[in-house]
């Protein structure tokens, strides 16, 4: 099962195929379970549209030193993300560099060595990153040189750009069309099989201790957690406190200090938490309403994998309250793909045009799903007015549904000055379309906004105030817990403390700077020298959302003229200011501490202002140092390339 907490065993996939009977397998490289996602949405069409005998595999879980072996009347796809500054994600590190290294050394001895392989490959980026895509471009390079066959292009999907669901789409028709007559595929009329059982369990109620309601895994529910705390297992951590640090209309934002001292957790300054949320119980209301489940969301059940080589995504036995609560991704956008296959089972002949409609007009759903900010149970309420939609298999939702991921923030606290204690700094803000009914709202910092007023046993309900199982499956987290793991980051001050630094966060983008300041103030309080600390941050204006004012005042009484804030206010006068209006203005004093090797960090939106942070670093060096802008755009990359600038941005 996937929930178990062993080290996965290195597997042999030309025997797993064989003894399977499959002929296509679709390895995925997957951080934060998209592109695995992606990858099981393959292996459903490709069986159910051309009778593929498809499998999903993780590449962790394989040896790849016998590709050259798989023969070619089959075909292996990779579902590639590139993580971060363009690197393989944990999961595929040692396949990307087996596969990119001088000679990988093949069980056989052909010539080419994957002379007989056949692939398919599709990659998932974010075009705000200079490394786009660069992992399954890298790989699609290396298995060329090694004479394996493409199938289809090289697709890459753009997340950056926000159309990774359209990249997809567009890039797997051709790519079917290619396959079906490489391997003389006949195309069918899909019909939906089923790929996990659902068994009721009579026997069990929820009250019976081996039921999981919410537990991630077996040590959860025996009560008996313990480390490694990781993205599989997470640790249920005391909130000390909890503040608002602004509240306004529709948004506010909030301070979080999460005690990891009671387990073996450890964090260096600029790492992320992440944080497992619940869902809204607003929202899992309407979930099961719509596919008519409340009236047996309590009932137990128990959910088999069909498929050998399918993996039920949450423990079991388990009640479907519990799944959709805890488990599944129900408030993200919609996939039109996974509309189109809701068609088959609407209500009505109305609701049924409208989904096919939906699912194959690619504007349509834009207009109609995507810039409405529908969940999918707002989506199917709407398209049937109310009609409820039971004839959906439990199945497709298990499937069609992503899984519920943790979130992670940008940790706001100093390791150093308290090292068992996350400070997480969140906006908690609704989006409200003009006379359009329910706002759109935040999955996990509503969760943690809700945690938060039930600490302070704050009486008065925000305007978003949703309603939360906030103490756990069976009031276990009572006390005030969440449930968090440590990500470690690159995202790090430089280890010579009186190297030169230069911060720029607008926003909650500020978060790691509250950590690297309190950092600095620490060092120079016990009698270190500390560098030039200075940050640029952004906000709307000095009463509104003015974050962390009196860490930057007490940082100023220790630090002296070693640290300054400059202030960008975007809504104080008729124009907009932003951080890089003021980094402009201050170009001189800023190429100097690059010159003098000053670190630069930028933190925040990735798709607007990192952007434009960087084009105004390229200015900046051009006009001081001389040189034309492609020169202090190739300077800027090295700067890159040599952690002297460094980003942890979001998009
Ligand atoms: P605005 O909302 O008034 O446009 C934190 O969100 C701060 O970042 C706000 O002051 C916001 O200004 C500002 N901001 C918005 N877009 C930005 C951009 N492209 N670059 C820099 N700052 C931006």
């Amino acid at each position: 099962a996937s929930h178990g907490l062993k080290p996965p065993k290195t597997r042999n996939i030309i025997e797993m195929m064989e003894e399977s009977g499959k002929n296509c397998v679709i390895f995925f490289g997957s951080q934060t379970g998209t592109a695995e996602d992606y990858a099981s949405r393959l292996a459903k069409e490709g069986k159910s549209r051309f009778g593929l005998e498809t499998m999903v595999a993780d590449l962790e879980e394989y040896e790849y030193d016998n590709l050259d072996a798989i023969p070619s009347d089959k075909v292996v796809m990779f579902v590639l993300a590139t993580y971060g500054e363009g690197e393989p994600t944990d999961n595929a590190v040692e396949f990307y560099e087996f596969i990119t290294s001088e000679s990988p050394t093949f069980s056989l001895d052909n010539d080419p060595p994957l002379g007989n392989l056949n692939y398919v490959a599709f990659g998932l980026g974010n075009n705000t990153y200079e490394h786009y895509n660069s992992m399954v471009r890298n790989v699609n390079k290396a298995l060329e040189k090694l004479g394996a066959h493409r199938i289809g292009k090289a697709g890459e999907g753009d997340d950056g750009a926000g159309t990774m669901e359209e990249d997809y789409l567009a890039w797997k028709e051709p790519m079917w069309r290619a396959l079906a007559e490489k391997m003389g595929l006949e195309e069918r009329e899909a019909v939906y099989e089923p790929i996990f059982g659902i068994l009721e369990k009579y026997g069990l109620t929820r009250d019976s201790l081996e039921v999981y309601l919410g537990e991630p895994n077996k040590m959860h529910l025996n009560g008996t957690a313990k480390g490694p705390f990781n993205a599989h297992n997470p640790y249920i951590a005391p909130i000390r406190q909890s503040y608002e640090l602004f509240s306004v209309r529709d948004r506010n934002c909030l301070h979080m200090d999460i005690d990891i001292s009671g387990s073996n957790l450890s964090y260096q300054t600029g790492d992320h938490v992440a944080v497992w949320p619940t869902n809204a119980g607003e929202e899992v209301d309407r979930f099961l309403d719509i596919f008519g489940l409340t009236s047996k969301r309590h009932n137990v059940i128990s959910v088999k994998a069909l498929e050998p080589t399918a993996k039920v995504p949450f423990p079991t036995p388990t009640t479907f309250d519990a799944i959709v609560r805890y488990h599944m991704e129900i408030c993200a956008p919609v996939s039109r793909q996974f509309i189109a296959t809701l068609a088959a089972f609407a209500p009505d002949d109305v609701s049924k045009g409208e989904l096919g409609k939906l699912g194959n007009d690619k504007d349509y759903f834009h207009s109609k799903v995507n810039t409405q900010y529908l969940n999918i149970a707002r989506l199917l309420a709407k398209v049937s007015k109310g009609k409820q939609w039971t004839a959906v298999p439990f199945s497709a939702l298990i499937e069609g549904i992503t899984k519920l991921q943790p979130r992670y923030y940008s940790i706001s606290s100093s390791s150093l000055e308290q090292p068992k204690v996350v400070s997480v700094t969140a906006v908690v803000e609704a989006r409200q379309l003009p006379g359009r009914g329910d706002p759109f709202r935040g999955v996990s910092t509503n969760y943690l906004l809700a945690l938060k007023e039930k600490q302070n046993g704050d009486p008065k309900p925000t305007p978003f105030g949703l309603s939360y199982e906030i103490t756990g499956p069976r009031n276990k987290y009572d006390g005030i817990h969440v449930p968090v793991h440590i990500r470690h980051s690159n995202f790090k001050l430089p280890s010579d403390p009186t190297k030169p630094i230069i911060m720029v966060g607008p926003g909650t983008g500020v978060a790691p700077f509250r950590g690297f300041v309190r950092e600095r103030r620490k060092m120079a309080e016990s009698g270190q020298a500390v560098g030039k600390t200075i940050l640029f941050f952004g906000c709307r204006g000095p009463t509104e959302d003015f974050l962390y004012e009196k860490d930057w005042e007490e940082a100023k009484q220790v630090l002296g003229d070693k640290f300054e804030l400059v202030l960008a206010f975007s809504r104080q006068g008729p124009k907009k200011v932003y951080v890089q209006h003021r980094l402009k203005e201050r170009a001189k004093e800023v190429n100097e501490l690059l010159l003098q090797k000053a670190y630069i960090y930028v933190c925040g939106d990735a798709s607007n202002m990192a952007r434009e942070v960087n084009a105004v670093l390229a200015q900046i060096i051009s006009g001081e140092r001389g040189m034309s802008e492609a020169e202090a755009e190739d300077i800027v990359k090295q700067m890159r390339s040599s952690n002297q600038y460094q980003e942890d941005v979001w998009s």
